[in-house]
């Protein structure tokens, strides 16, 4: 080499040296995340700490200009990118590129059983989150579905803990791989929304750590969320936002969360619990988190000047302060100053593929009589009913509510699919519900309007339903005020705006009538026995129309299962049974959950089974399965390792499907009492016409153990265990004997 080039050398050697020196390790993306938050943390001012612990504007935090650290963008929510608001309004800020897939509603993911439908759905919409520059995701929702009047059990992953936490895992880790957090929500408890802002849950801690908390923990400890949000309400007193149970000693302590906890919208309330007890970023103080709120009232927040005035008077500890702050910097650190952050994408057609994929695996064929479905080929003339039909479902329902590209509405799902195949499809309203259309600003410019009366709107259904060969109704919920919607519950278990008498109606005039329900929540079906099929079809976004068409004609093979119980009536709902107030919605302020376990079919498997229509776990296939005899790889535990079950499916149909082979333990004998069967283990698996697959299920120590208060340890009492293997939970087709020898305890 010539000295030339030596010089040259040692030049570019020395710029980078002095480069290298120049970049101060905050900003060095070769460093770890602790060195540069560290770093960053040292040369801030407590003023600045302050600043990014809290709201600039309504979605949104400060970073700290002077040294170039970005903000924090949130943005809801768990079903799409919600469309930018004014900088403190929350009307619309007119921007005209930010509409959006809207994906199924999370009942429906879950609804899927299928975690890789999860992960799916978790970079999808990471993907639209991260072009539209969103660095936190104010989803996903997986409180458990405790009462079916609840107006945000759409957004929720139904009533089993296991199920929401086998498929909020994947969802986290989809999000998160766009470098977008997921902020999972609303921890804990927030199971009505009847007072949700001050109502005060009540509940053993048993029931707190067997039902209520496994959603969250999975997400934060196996997901390893970015984010979480507590919730409105209190638990056992205090607020969750300022509640010390949840927020240190279980998400910061026993779960070791490091992360961020971002209060919901409006939900703080006093500055020193706050300060003291584990939040770490306040978001919407002084507004209700829906549609109102003071203007600009930034600096009175309560981790703002209050707290502020607070740090310098000495009378709260710093440390408490450079860690809110230290979360804070490294959610920047893992998102917007991730210089390896995928660039994302918006409303693709993989994004829409998606979505209707999901949908599709989430549509649950509750019964299906006379193999009315899917269409034969002599159909020729179709009738649709129902409001349903035409009505937009993707705005509405709170802060949840999107603006979408677009979204295919059943009835033209149908007809675009009729079309291909000559059959004719003729349309009635059959009822009036809601024909309002907007939601913060966001209208669907539909005209909905009909002043038919009621008796005339289901004569001329009727009327048109004996010239058809078959009648869909496609109704149920739609997501306005009481009827599955945020800050609202619902109020009857019942179809409002008449639908059992258009339903009955119809079946009388022509008994091939299927059911369509477009709904977040069981509900009352009077005319069962009557109506020959029924498909559950949620809330399931921009491809609404086209996943339920696939559906209708079999080009999809329905392979849903309920992700929750649908009872008779709601007394067969244990916080309903005894029509105590204090069960729900409370009384004074205070709603106890003196149920217990007993939640969905925890509670119904102790009922007589003609009190259930569709049991959790139900969902019908165009084709059949049959399982074999399990083979287990032990049948004693003891604590160490897994135990392996085989379950061969066998396809004994024309047809490729899929089936759900669930797994439920069962403890003989147990010193407390322990619901007859709970789910712990299930797998999915596609089956080829003809052929068989194998389910493989694994249990580990959690599969046979309960929440001890006493000793706060898990424990697994010896004795005599039964896994049992179905295909629903009241489908049950074999029998595994588990003995356990000894005590089995630990912490977690
Ligand atoms: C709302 C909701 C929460 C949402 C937040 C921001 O009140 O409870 O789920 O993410 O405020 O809109």
């Amino acid at each position: 080499m010539n000295l030339r080039n030596i010089i040259m050398a040692w030049v570019l050697l020395g710029t980078l040296c002095l480069t290298a020196q120049n970049v101060p390790t905050y900003l060095d993306g070769s460093k770890s995340v602790e060195q540069r938050v560290q770093d960053a943390l040292s040369r801030m001012t407590v003023a600045e700490k302050i600043a990014i612990i809290h709201a600039q504007s309504k979605f949104s935090a400060p970073g700290v200009p002077r040294l170039g650290i970005p903000g924090i963008w949130c943005t809801d929510g768990p079903h799409g990118i919600r469309p930018d608001v004014l900088w403190d309004e929350w009307d619309q800020a007119g921007a005209t590129n930010d509409s959006c897939v809207a994906f199924p509603a999370l009942t429906c993911l879950a609804a899927t059983w299928n975690p890789d439908m999860a992960l799916l759905y978790g970079k999808s919409i990471g993907e639209e989150a991260r072009y539209r520059n969103k660095n936190v995701l104010l989803g996903p929702g997986v409180n458990i579905y405790r009462s079916p009047l609840c107006g945000r059990n759409f957004e929720y992953m139904g009533e089993d803990p296991l199920l929401t936490s086998t498929m909020v895992v994947p969802y986290v880790q989809g999000v998160q791989q766009n470098g977008v957090a997921a902020c999972v929500k609303h921890y804990a408890l927030n199971n009505q929304e009847v007072a949700r802002d001050r109502i005060n849950v009540l509940v053993d801690d048993r029931t707190l750590h067997e039902i209520y908390l496994p959603g969250f923990k999975a997400a934060i400890t196996e997901g390893k969320a970015w984010a979480i949000m507590p919730g409105y309400n209190k638990y056992n007193g205090d607020h969750a936002c300022e509640n010390s149970v949840l927020l240190l000693d279980i998400l910061k302590g026993d779960w070791a969360f490091d992360g961020v906890a971002i209060s919901d919208w409006g939900a703080v309330h006093n500055t020193m619990k706050v300060a003291s007890n584990g939040l770490d970023m306040e978001f919407g103080s002084w507004t209700n988190g829906l549609n109102w709120g003071t203007s600009n009232a930034y600096d009175d927040y309560f981790l703002a000047k209050p707290y502020e005035k607070l740090i310098l008077e000495g009378k709260l500890p710093m440390k408490d302060l450079d860690d809110k702050a230290a979360r804070v910097l490294r959610l920047i650190m893992r998102t917007e100053m991730n210089r390896n952050r995928p660039y994302g994408s918006l409303n693709s057609p993989e994004h829409y593929a998606a979505a209707r994929r999901i949908a599709g695996e989430g549509i649950v064929l509750l019964k299906n009589d006379k193999k009315l479905l899917p269409i034969a080929p002599d159909v020729r003339k179709i009738l649709v009913v129902g409001e349903n039909a035409i009505k937009m479902m993707t705005v509405g329902g709170g802060s949840s509510s999107l603006k979408v590209q677009r979204e295919t509405l059943p009835l033209d799902g149908l007809r675009a699919k009729a079309a291909n195949r000559g059959i004719e499809v003729a349309y009635e309203r059959g009822y009036v519900g809601d024909v309002t259309g907007e939601y913060n600003g966001v209208t669907t410019g539909q005209n909905l309007n009909d002043n038919r009366s009621a008796d005339r709107l289901i004569a001329d259904a009727v009327e048109a339903a004996k010239q058809a060969d078959m009648v869909i109704f496609i109704g149920g919920l739609n997501k306005s005020e009481h009827q599955d919607s945020e800050g609202t519950d619902r109020e009857d278990f019942a179809l409002p705006y008449n639908q059992n008498r258009v339903i009955e109606a119809l079946v009388e005039a022509n008994s091939n009538t299927v059911v369509v329900a477009l709904t977040g929540n069981a509900y009352a079906m009077p005319w069962l026995d009557k109506v020959p099929a029924v498909l559950q079809g949620w809330y399931i976004g921009s491809e609404a129309g086209n996943a339920i068409a696939d559906v209708i004609f079999g080009d999809v093979n329905p392979s849903g299962k309920l992700p929750f119980t649908f009872a008779k009536s709601l007394a067969d709902y244990a916080p309903h049974a005894a029509a105590d107030s204090l069960m729900y919605p409370g009384v004074d302020g205070n709603v106890v959950y003196k149920e217990g376990l007993n939640i969905g079919y925890r509670y119904t498997d102790k009922l007589r089974a003609d009190r259930v229509n569709f049991a959790f776990g139900h969902g019908l296939s165009y084709t059949e399965f049959s399982l074999g005899k399990p083979v287990a790889s032990a049948r004693q535990f003891n604590g160490q390792g897994t135990i392996e079950v085989t379950v061969a499916v066998t396809n004994i149909g024309d047809r490729s499907g899929a089936e759900v082979v669930q797994a439920y333990v069962s403890d003989a004998k147990c010193s407390v009492e322990r619901p007859i069967k709970e789910l712990k283990a299930f797998q999915k698996v596609t089956v080829a016409p003809g052929q068989t697959q194998n389910a493989t299920l694994s249990f580990d120590r959690r599969a046979f153990a309960f929440y001890n208060p006493t000793t706060k340890l898990w424990t697994i009492e010896p004795g005599k265990f039964e896994i049992l293997i179905g295909t629903a939970s009241n489908r049950i087709t074999a029998k595994i004997p588990i003995e356990v020898k000894e005590e089995i305890t630990w912490k977690d």
